[in-house]
């Protein structure tokens, strides 16, 4: 079972090997539109930024077990909720909104930096690190810092993805791991949190570009100042930082430069996506990270999910 205990030294459970995650895949991509293999599962959905042309045949593109078009599941809507792997963690796939299925296959190497940005922190801060984990949607960045021997604050406006999330720790064995499950905004969450002069080691957050509850999250108009109020909650010296974002014009160095002119910590970014069996990339969204381990010191590198340059 899982034990991280405040203010003795965690015990984790052994160091996720994330170089294997055969279950996520990125089969090809091209014509807009990208084939993935989510364990057993082919899912067909857009992908906006695959401008080039794909290189499997039509008979390998035929019969996805799921299809998202033109704003909907025109195939497996129906189909049940099935398993897949992600080093140490099970998280469960399903035909959701918006042509999700749970799982970002881009974020398996964020997850493994983070794994071992945990690891670092604790034998530095010779306790758990607490960690707060923002728009954490179904909880695989949270999962892996908690897998890692985090206290992990899990904070998302959706009570579904909330739900959704626990149901992962369940399945990855973190059920008894002290995770708070918090179904709130994430702005007025991180103000409160700074009312009460809650401090954090780690921080992790995945905005959208925009989002939903109090004051409606658009990216554009809102990082800037939830960034000043998270530094406020990680000090001057936090052990890590990782801002990732989905949305065009973020890019690596501009996250980066957010995280240096509001938490005033080094931050480093760069481009996230997957390279496919076939061998197209696909850029997926980008990340800053600040301290934690030096980048490619110690993050996996997964067969499915791999980075291509
Ligand atoms: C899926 S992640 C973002 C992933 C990726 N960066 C993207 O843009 O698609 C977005 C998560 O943020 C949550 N979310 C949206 N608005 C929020 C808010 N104001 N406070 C907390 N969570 C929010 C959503 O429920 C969702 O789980």
């Amino acid at each position: 079972m899982f034990r991280g205990i405040a203010g003795s030294r965690p015990q984790t459970r052994r160091p996720c090997d994330h170089s294997a995650m055969p279950d996520l895949e990125l089969l090809d991509c091209g014509d807009g539109r990208r084939l993935e293999r989510f364990g057993s599962v082919v899912v067909e959905r857009p992908a906006p930024g695959a401008v080039m042309p794909r290189l499997l045949t039509d008979a390998e593109w035929k019969r996805p077990s799921l299809q998202w078009a033109r704003g909907a599941w025109v195939r497996g809507a129906a189909a049940d909720p099935w398993q897949v792997r992600a080093g140490d963690l099970t998280l469960e796939c399903r035909p959701a909104a918006g042509g999700q299925v749970g799982v970002f296959p881009e974020h398996a190497e964020t997850w493994a930096w983070l794994d071992a940005a945990v690891r670092k922190a604790a034998g530095t801060l010779g306790r758990s690190p607490e960690v707060l984990s923002l728009f954490a949607y179904t909880g695989g960045a949270s999962l892996a810092c908690a897998a890692a021997g985090a206290r992990v604050a899990h904070v998302d406006s959706s009570k579904p993805a909330v739900a959704w999330a626990r149901h992962n720790a369940e399945l990855s064995g973190l059920g008894e791991a002290p995770i708070r499950w918090l179904v709130d905004d994430a702005r007025a969450f991180v103000k409160r949190e700074r009312r009460r002069g809650r401090r954090y080691d780690g921080i992790v957050l995945d905005p959208p570009t925009y989002g939903h509850g109090e004051g409606t999250w658009q990216i554009e108009t809102h990082l800037p100042e939830l960034l000043e109020d998270l530094s406020a909650l990680v000090g001057p010296k936090p052990a890590f930082v990782l801002l990732s974002a989905h949305t065009p014009g973020f890019d690596g160095e501009r996250l980066a430069a957010l995280l240096r002119e509001h938490l005033s910590v080094a931050a480093e970014g760069e481009d996230l996506g997957l390279t496919s069996a076939s061998g197209n990339r696909l850029a997926l969204g980008a990340c800053a990270r600040s301290g934690g381990v030096m980048h490619g010191a110690k993050t996996g590198r997964s067969k499915g999910a791999k980075r291509g340059r």
